[in-house]
């Protein structure tokens, strides 16, 4: 098959297109066609070798964890799949390629695991459902997992546009709560159109260093720029009103505050 591999830490030239060998399904394993694979910041991270200290890569590698497409086999003992069936979510072998065997079930499946994968609901596309295991889990994590966000709490949601933000948005909505989000200028619409009720240009009004966001200030919250898209732990200073939280993934900060 051919897949996308990695020798050496670096840039965009280290993925080699290259011949390998298709996965073969072991025990507890399926073998997915890979339809689309999400393409995620940490893979950019991983591949200059950022992670290198906690994570170090074991080279060659084939990039991606997030995966849709088709179960093309099944390995010894696994019930849950069957091939033909559209599936999504994560392989942790690699989905820049056009196979990757996956864990769903002992033995290959260990108690501390859990499976990744799930059938694909039929209104999903191959295309939207790529992004489900990415930016939507994440997203979900920070909001309610970490940030027990409630309805009727303002939510300060950085990157509001991005892979992580753009389902924060609409699930902080869904709960019910006041969305403010941040955006370059020319997102704002469509980060509005995801059901912001305050959507905040952050080239003109957060500024590096604690100027503040003017539009915050009722939440009397300061903080600087961290970027999200940088890998996000905040740098500045952040005050904030009494019962406020700051729940954090690694899509950045959210603010999190009751009115
Ligand atoms: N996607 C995932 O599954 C996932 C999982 C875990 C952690 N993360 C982490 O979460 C972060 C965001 O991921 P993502 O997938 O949402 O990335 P993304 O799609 O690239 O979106 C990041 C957004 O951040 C905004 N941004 C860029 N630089 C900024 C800055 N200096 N200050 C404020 N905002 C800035 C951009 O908004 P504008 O274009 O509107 O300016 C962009 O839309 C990354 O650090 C990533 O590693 C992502």
């Amino acid at each position: 098959m051919q897949a996308i591999r990695v020798h050496q830490y670096g840039g965009p030239e280290q993925l080699k297109l290259e011949q390998v060998v298709r996965p073969t399904p072991q025990a507890g394993e399926v073998l997915i066609q890979i339809h689309a694979a999400g393409v995620l910041p940490a893979e950019w991270k991983a591949l200059q070798g950022l992670f290198h200290t906690f994570r170090p890569a074991i080279f060659p590698y084939i990039p991606g964890s997030a995966v849709v497409g088709v179960v093309a086999g099944v390995g010894p003992g696994v019930t849950a799949f069957r091939v033909g069936q559209a599936v999504f979510g994560r392989s942790v072998h690699g989905t820049y390629a056009e196979y990757t065997a996956t864990e769903v079930e002992p033995p290959a499946l260990t108690p501390a695991m859990f499976s990744l994968l799930a059938l694909t609901p039929a209104a999903l596309s191959f295309d939207a459902a790529a992004t489900i295991s990415g930016g939507a889990t994440t997203a979900w994590q920070a909001l309610f997992a970490d940030g027990e966000l409630q309805a009727g709490q303002r939510v300060l949601i950085h990157g509001a546009a991005g892979g992580v933000g753009s389902f924060a948005v609409q699930f902080a909505r869904w709960k019910g709560a006041h969305v403010i989000g941040t955006a370059s200028r020319a997102n704002l619409d469509f980060v509005r159109s995801l059901g912001a009720e305050t959507v905040i240009d952050r080239h003109n009004t957060i500024r590096a260093g604690g100027a503040g966001c003017r539009s915050c200030a009722g939440h009397h919250r300061r903080r600087d720029a961290s970027t999200v898209a940088g890998g996000g732990q905040p740098r500045g200073s952040a005050r904030l009103a009494p019962g406020a939280a700051i729940p954090r993934s690694g899509a950045g900060t959210w603010y999190s505050g009751h009115e």
